[in-house]
This record gives structure tokens, sequence and C-alpha cells, in this order.
């Protein structure tokens, strides 16, 4: 299995063992110069180094895996908590010796943290000679050559209009079958603990029609599953202000239920899957078209954060404990089966043991499929750093994460087995990583099922019927029964 292009991990930073690892794309014969890309964060940091490896392809360099033989090195970094910084500064240490040996090699940091910091990163970590924010990657050829003649280089700007939208990824460690497709930029919401939203700048939405066409281009080079991605993909919205007023009357107004349906229409045979909703506005109409469509993924990613609404509120996420649950209520009524998945954080400004109980007894109520969950980490210029004490103490935190994770445990368990005993229809997405006679695929739901190969090829669709499974991964066999999803 590919880790870059697993949807495992399919809204949110990806597991920490799967961070980190270089991407890789071979460019054409004349590109000469070698890019070694390391990509951290989230699935949006992922894109962006497609979009960076086109850019960069098109400026004569091809990408390795090798760093011993690069020209450039390229960090796209994430600055969401403090140890996602740490990372990659202990990375940066290990290039300083590399660099010593090849005083030719120019070291760049993008993304997150290269926005947050911006020139400070080069005094701070000396051996950078190159700092790019996420709106200013058109730029980085300019800034290599600008390197290259004996200067430092930042640009960190912010873009209200850059989405990138015309450039065409360079589909990077890919296993053919799945990709994602960046549908907007930035955010708006100003949670309270979130550096996104400096290090992201305003939210934008990309022009449906470049969407649609790079999720029919990539259906017709052989991919199977795309994933839109946005950090709040109920927000999208074309040819609509900011106050909901339409822009040009003469054109349709997009907003995210009908761009999701336009991808579905691509073909049947394209599953469509989104990453993140928002449960302040994720609207029925988003679930009724989830509904409507087979290739629409029965799994929704709706990041909770607590369970309790005075924090909900002090994390100015924009609902209560009743309007989440009544979201999760909406979820179920409108379609029988959809996986859930949720983000939670752990001992957040001002949390009492109370307020943590809440958050245990709405996972409880909820059943959660999946959660990812963190220890709060206060962030500079964020809200909460401003506004808040960060009070609660480490091992409070630490504790009260751990409890979360057993309960997610339990439920996880208890929700991969309740799908024992059936058949589902699973997309071939590779060969299994414990055993090359096997493949692995996934159900709508976002669920793994490792099966023998038999016949099948990778990127197509099999019904499998499932008869055991581990508490996060089902087997089973290829068969000719019905799928029941
Ligand atoms: N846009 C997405 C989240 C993107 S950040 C959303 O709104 O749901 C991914 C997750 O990281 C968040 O959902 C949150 O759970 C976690 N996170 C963000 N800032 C954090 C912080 N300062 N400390 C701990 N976890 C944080
Ligand atoms: Fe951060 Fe909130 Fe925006 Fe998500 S919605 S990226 S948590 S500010
Ligand atoms: Fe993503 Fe990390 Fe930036 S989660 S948006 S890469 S801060």
């Amino acid at each position: 299995m590919n880790p870059l292009t697993s949807a495992e991990h399919a809204h949110e930073p990806l597991d920490e063992s799967l961070q980190g690892l270089p991407t890789v794309v071979s460019g054409t014969p004349t590109n000469t110069r070698k890019l070694y890309l390391e990509s951290y964060g989230c699935q949006m940091n992922f894109s962006d180094s497609e979009i960076v490896a086109s850019i960069l392809n098109d400026a004569g360099f091809s990408t390795t895996r090798n760093e011993a033989e690069a020209d450039l090195v390229l960090l796209n970094t994430c600055a969401i908590r403090e140890n996602a910084e740490q990372r990659v500064r202990t990375r940066l240490r290990q290039f300083k010796k590399a660099k010593k040996d090849r005083p030719q090699l120019v070291v760049g940091v993008l993304g997150c943290m290269a926005e947050r910091l911006k020139e400070s990163l080069l005094e701070q970590e000396k051996l950078v000679d190159l700092v790019v924010g996420p709106d200013a990657y058109r730029d980085i050829p300019n800034l290599v050559d600008q390197v290259q003649g004996g200067q430092k280089a930042v640009n960190v700007l912010l873009s209200r209009e850059e989405t990138y939208a015309e450039i065409s990824p360079v589909r990077l460690d890919t296993n053919g079958v799945t990709a994602f497709i960046s549908i907007m930029r930035g955010c708006d919401n100003m949670c309270s603990f979130c550096v996104v939203p400096f290090t992201r700048g305003r939210e934008r939405s990309r022009d449906p029609q470049s969407i649609v066409r790079e999720a029919h281009e990539l259906f017709e080079a052989g991919y199977r599953e795309v994933t839109l991605l946005g950090q709040n993909v109920d927000s999208y919205k074309w040819n609509v202000d900011n106050k909901g007023q339409v822009k040009n009357p003469e054109e349709p107004v997009v907003r995210f239920a009908e761009l999701m349906e336009r991808v579905a229409m691509v073909n049947p045979d394209l599953r469509v899957r989104f990453s993140t909703s928002h449960p302040k506005d994720m609207t029925d109409d988003v679930l009724h078209a989830m509904a409507k469509h087979e290739n629409i993924c029965k799994y929704i990613h709706l990041p909770a954060q607590s369970g309790n609404s005075d924090v909900l509120k002090r994390m100015n996420r924009g609902y209560t404990r009743e309007w989440y649950l009544e979201r999760i209520d909406a979820i179920r009524r409108i379609m029988p089966v959809c996986a859930i998945s949720t983000d939670i954080i752990a001992g957040f400004c001002g949390e009492t043991e109370e307020d943590h109980a809440d958050t245990l007894s709405m996972m409880e109520s909820v059943q959660y499929e999946m959660a990812y969950m963190f220890a709060y980490s206060e962030r500079p210029k964020t809200l909460a750093e401003r506004k808040f004490e960060d009070d609660v103490p480490a091992e409070m935190k630490s504790r009260r994460l751990q409890e979360i994770i057993a309960l997610q445990k339990v439920h996880g368990a208890a929700r991969t087995k309740a799908l024992v005993g059936h058949t589902y229809r699973v997309l071939v997405e590779g060969v299994s990583k414990k055993s090359d006679e096997e493949y692995f695929g996934r159900t709508t739901h976002n669920a793994v099922v490792v099966f023998p190969k038999e016949n099948a090829q990778r990127g197509t669709y099999v019904n499998v019927h499932v008869d055991d499974c581990t508490p996060v991964t089902l087997r089973g066999k290829i068969t000719t029964a019905e799928a029941i999803i």
C-alpha cells in the first residue's frame, strides 16, 4: 500500500508514522536538476506538494527519493501543534550536515511553518535558504534562482485569489487509483485554538469547471476515487460573495452539495469522498446529495473537538453539543448507513473534569468509527493564546487524552466487528502490506478490507464477503454474491 496516497487518514494530519516521507515523480528526461520534497501535515499539504512538483517540473526539476542526489530540498511543513514544528526542526538539523559537504544544496521550507515564522525562520534555522508560504508557490523557481545567485529568498504573501486552479498537479507517489482534488484554500473560521487561518489566509473557492475537469482527467487516467479537499468544504461557494450576494447574475451559483453532485456525475465508477465537514455548516442538502448518489461514499468526518457547549463556545466553533448531536441525527435519518469520524482536543483552556466527561458521553452517544485525538497545544497569535490561560496541566491533558483514546478504541473495534458477515463493494487499491498474495481496498464507509487477490485488478471494484476482522481491518473473500452497500 502506498502511504502517501492512502485515504486512510482522509481528513487529517496523516498518521505520524506516515508523515515526512519523500514524494517522488520522474520528470522529463531534460529535467536535470533534482528535487527532494518531504511533506508533513494534512492532506491539503500533500496536495500542495503535487502543485509544487508541477511548478518545479516545468522549471526543469525532476523529483528524487534519494536526498543525497538532490540539488533542492523542500520541506512542506505543518504548524498545527508544537510537536509538528519540532519534527521539522529536527529534520532541518539533519540537512545541516549534508549542506556542509554540498554547499550548492538549496534547502527550503514551504507551507504553514514558513507562513507562521516568515523571515525569522532564516535566523532560527541558519541553514535554510528559502522560505515560501502556501500562496506563493508559483514564485519558487524565481526564488531558487535568487538563492543560487547568493541571496536568501522569502515570499510569504498570502492571496485572496490564488487557488492554483489551472495547474495540473503532478501526482506524487501515486497508487493510480485514489487522488486528492483541492476545491478551496484558507479558512475564515477562527476557531480559537487554530493556527490555520493565520498560515493559510482567507477562504477562497476554486472554480467548479476546473474541479470537474480535473476529476474527468483523473478518471480518464484510470483513477477511481477522488477526495475533495478543503478546511471546511461545506462553505464552498462559487459566484457568491462572503455576504451571500450573487456576484455575476449570468452565471450559476455553485455550493458544495451541487459541486459534489457534478463530480459524482463524472462517472458512476468514480467514487467521491470529501473532507473536512464543519458541524456548523453541514446542511441537509449535502446529506441528501450523498444519499442520492451511490458513488458518493457514505462516510463523514465531522470534527466535534469537545462534547461540552461552554468549551465549544471558548473554542469559537459556532455550535453547541445539542446542535452537533442534531447533525449526527440528521446523518442517521438521511442515510441509514454512514460512517462518522471526528477530531477531539483534550484539555483545552478551562476544561473541567465535568467538561471532559461530556466529551466522553458524547462519544458514547455517537459511537464514532474513527477519531483523531489530540492534547491541546497552545499556538502563538491564536485567539486562545491571547484570551485564555492554557491552564490544564500537561499530565491531566495526557490522562484525559488517554481516556478518550481508550474509549474510541472500544467503539472503533465494535464498529468494525459489526461489519463482519456481510458483502461489500470494495475498490481495489493495491497489494496488502503483509502479503503479496492479498489486495487491500476500502468499503464506502472507508473501512479497510484485505482479501486474496484471485484474478482481480487494482483500480476495479469487487464484491468481498467479510468473514473476520481485527480491531481496525476487515478480512474477506471475493464473491459473486450481491453487496449490501
Ligand atoms: N478544518 C478542520 C481541522 C483542521 S486542523 C476542522 O475544522 O475540523 C485538524 C485538527 O487538529 C483539528 O480538528 C483539531 O482537532 C486539531 N487541532 C487544531 N489546532 C490544535 C491545537 N492548537 N492543539 C491541538 N489540536 C489542534
Ligand atoms: Fe482551524 Fe477551525 Fe478553520 Fe478548521 S475550521 S481550519 S479548526 S479555524
Ligand atoms: Fe494542514 Fe498543518 Fe497547515 S494541518 S493547513 S499543514 S498547519
